[in-house]
């Protein structure tokens, strides 16, 4: 099929994509047919498989692991200098959604947040760490434990400030579930941790609404 083809299938995109249309999607190497559009996406031609995503093949926890650090600014607290903890959370859904993205190479978002307890104040100038791995995998979600501490950069002392478990699902470009690779576990530790994740989940889907 030509470019010039090409063009006028787009432009039917354009105007009849609700209708169920046969599309064309331009790709790097020219243009290619594909199937029928059943739903639309922000107005982007995207291209349905007809058949569901094939689970990837494994992947350890080390090669998916992510260390943030970031020293606490004014912003960040409040008057008497105590870091938010709604801050604290942001930036353990930060690092652990960039684990769950690294895992599954796939747009994550997070579905579940367990609660939180904030063991030790931080404070403006405290650098604050988030080390976050996986857990556990499922077909479609993965759980992410964030570990938070806090170092008083003047001291060198470092705090544990507090811990939490979250749950994020790999979805694809038209916001459907999508499988992500088993977590290969390589240490009695994750093995431990994954049984731990096991009881958490299924405390989850008990109560999940
Ligand atoms: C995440 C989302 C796509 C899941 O959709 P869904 O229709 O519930 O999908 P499914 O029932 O097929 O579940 C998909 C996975 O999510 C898990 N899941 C769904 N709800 C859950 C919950 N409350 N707690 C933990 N896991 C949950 C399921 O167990 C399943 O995991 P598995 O494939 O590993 O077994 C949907 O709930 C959503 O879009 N939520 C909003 C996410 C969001 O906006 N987050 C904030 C910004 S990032």
């Amino acid at each position: 099929m030509g470019p010039g083809s090409g063009d006028r299938r787009i432009l039917i995109l354009s105007t009849r994509l609700a209708s169920g249309y046969p599309i064309c999607v331009m790709t790097l190497l020219g243009y290619k047919e594909t199937g029928n559009v059943t739903k639309q996406n922000a107005n982007r031609a995207v291209d349905i498989p007809a058949e569901p995503a094939a689970t990837p093949p494994g992947k350890t926890v080390d090669e998916s692991r992510v260390v943030m650090a970031i020293t606490m600014q004014p912003p960040d607290a409040n008057s008497w200098g105590n870091v938010h903890g709604g801050t604290i959370m942001r930036l353990a859904d930060e690092a652990g959604g960039a684990a769950a993205i690294r895992h599954s190479r796939a747009r994550c978002v997070t579905v579940a947040m367990d609660s939180m307890v904030f063991k030790e104040p931080v404070y403006i100038g405290d650098l604050l760490t988030i080390r976050a791995c996986l857990t556990y995998t499922g077909r479609t979600s993965m759980e992410v434990e964030a570990l938070i501490e806090a170092e008083d950069l003047r001291t060198g002392k470092v705090r544990n400030a507090g811990a939490s478990h979250l749950v994020y699902v790999a979805i694809d470009d038209l916001g459907r579930p999508t499988p992500v690779p088993p977590l290969v576990l390589q240490t009695e530790e994750e093995r431990e941790r994954w049984r731990a994740a096991e009881e958490r989940r299924a405390f989850r889907v008990r109560s999940r609404p």
